[in-house]
């Protein structure tokens, strides 16, 4: 069937009668049929434009053969379909014919059906393979599209992500303001300890390298590894001193009553007695129990503190639960309650047993808030990694008393970074900052006992780890 719009077809044959018939014949069934009288001849024009199907004598005396200009088109025009025209048919001469590259072969004499036959397969086969390419084409168009299109998601997904681990940053510090900055500077030290043990090539870590993956993974681990501390109560979490606020006052004002209704008494007394007013006298009385007061309420003060317990501030309490006073109910009543005198012998630091083990309780809670998470498969030890950053390599840490080859390297480079932070920066309430050189040395005494991982701290230490964060801290 002739094609809708002309289709250009190269006829090349040195005799000008056998061409010109092809020309015109072909014409009529409405093709573009154009003439060539040589090899050369037909190769300047398909130079020019292309030709689905080029029709060529094999034997042009002087110049290109048919043979000549099949394999000259493959070079020129790969696209085009080449018909040999032969002038005897022979099994070796239609092999050569086809081996060369031409599409068919025709014999002469022939008949023009045969020519238009064979022509006809040439152009289905030609249409054929141009369809196939337009839709290899498209289908590697829409391939790419897609690929950018899923990368564009992954990009929005790795933002979204990002976001929201920040957003949850911001949660724990709103909690806990007093740590403001803990998490980040927590993710740059571990971090920077992970990439300092990667250009470490020998000693004990030298086998160990992190690729992008796993130092994205630790960094998600350290900004979030204290998220959990969300779940534990505010007044426990920002505990500075051993009682809570306001209560100290309390029993100040309760030893100043105690002190009125001695003295109160001790007039009494006086008057039973008999002894006339005496201002002097008062003034004494008034004075004596002011120092004591004073004593009292200053060495209840100290105990409240979160620093070591002295002995003799221990005794000293011991004392004061035997004191009482005067409810205005008139009930009697002890000076300090008994919960109170009893988080004023916590014997170091700020918290009872009960509060220690709550604020302990955040790395539970966060491995329960990371385990909901659908981590990918490169950041699915997130959570493992946060879960055992209070671990510690003697197998005394929590929450789980961890042996040291149970606790993930990833987590005791966090626990350097972790404890080094929590000693240098300024910010906490129960402690003032410790100097480096010094939070150092105690970073090395942990190490010693087999709390801390020495070898990591040696790194951290040599390749100055520390230095990282130092512009935030001070
Ligand atoms: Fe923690
Ligand atoms: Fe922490």
């Amino acid at each position: 069937m002739p094609p809708t719009s002309p289709t250009p077809v190269l006829i090349v044959d040195d005799e000008a009668d056998l061409r010109n018939l092809l020309v015109e014949a072909l014409s009529d069934q409405g093709y573009e049929a154009e003439g060539a009288e040589s090899g050369e001849a037909a190769l300047a024009k398909i130079r020019q434009r292309h030709f689905p199907v080029v029709l060529t004598d094999l034997n042009m005396p002087g110049g290109l053969s048919g043979l000549d200009l099949v394999q000259a088109i493959r070079q020129e025009d790969p696209k085009a379909f080449p018909i040999l025209i032969t002038g005897y048919a022979t099994t070796e001469s239609a092999i050569l014919a086809l081996k060369s590259g031409a599409y068919d072969f025709i014999t002469k004499p022939f008949k023009f059906a045969e020519v238009e036959a064979s022509l006809t397969r040439a152009l289905d086969h030609y249409r054929t393979r141009r369809e196939n390419e337009a839709y290899q084409q498209n289908l590697e168009a829409m391939v790419e599209a897609r690929t950018e299109e899923i990368l564009g998601l992954k990009d929005e997904i790795e933002r979204l992500f990002e976001g929201f681990v920040q957003a949850s940053v911001t949660a724990i510090e709103a909690r806990d303001p007093s740590t403001s900055g803990h998490s980040a500077r927590v993710a740059e030290l571990t971090v920077g300890l992970a990439e300092a043990v990667n250009h470490t090539p020998n000693g004990a870590y030298g086998h160990v390298h992190m690729g992008e993956q796993q130092l994205r993974e630790l960094r998600y681990a350290s900004l979030l590894h204290d998220f959990g501390k969300v779940g534990v109560r505010e007044q426990v979490l920002v505990k500075a001193k051993k009682l809570e606020e306001g209560r100290l006052e309390q029993i100040f004002q309760r030893q100043h009553q105690r002190s009125l209704e001695a003295l109160v008494g001790e007039l009494r007394g006086a008057w039973a007695k008999g002894l006339p007013y005496d201002p002097a006298f008062i003034e004494q009385l008034l004075l004596s129990h002011q120092q004591e007061s004073e004593v009292l309420m200053e060495m209840l003060a100290r105990s409240n503190e979160p620093s070591v317990l002295a002995r003799e501030v221990a005794s000293e309490l011991d004392r004061v639960a035997g004191l009482a006073f005067d409810h205005w109910t008139g009930v009697r009543r002890p000076l300090v309650d008994a919960p109170d005198l009893e988080l004023l012998r916590i014997p170091k630091g700020s918290l009872s047993a009960e509060e220690r083990e709550e604020v302990q309780s955040h790395v539970t809670h966060t491995f329960r808030f990371l385990s909901k998470i659908p981590w990918t498969r490169e950041l699915a030890d997130v959570p493992e990694i946060a879960y055992a950053h209070h671990e510690r390599l003697n197998g005394r840490g929590y929450p789980r008393g961890l042996q040291s080859t149970e606790i993930p390297v990833q987590s005791k480079m966090m626990a350097i970074a972790d404890v080094f932070d929590a000693l240098a920066a300024k910010d906490r309430p129960y402690k003032s900052a410790v100097p480096v050189d010094k939070a150092l040395l105690i970073l090395e005494e942990e190490a010693r006992i087999n709390l801390l991982d020495a070898n990591l701290l040696q790194i951290f230490i040599e390749a100055k780890v520390f230095e990282r964060t130092m512009a935030r801290i001070f």
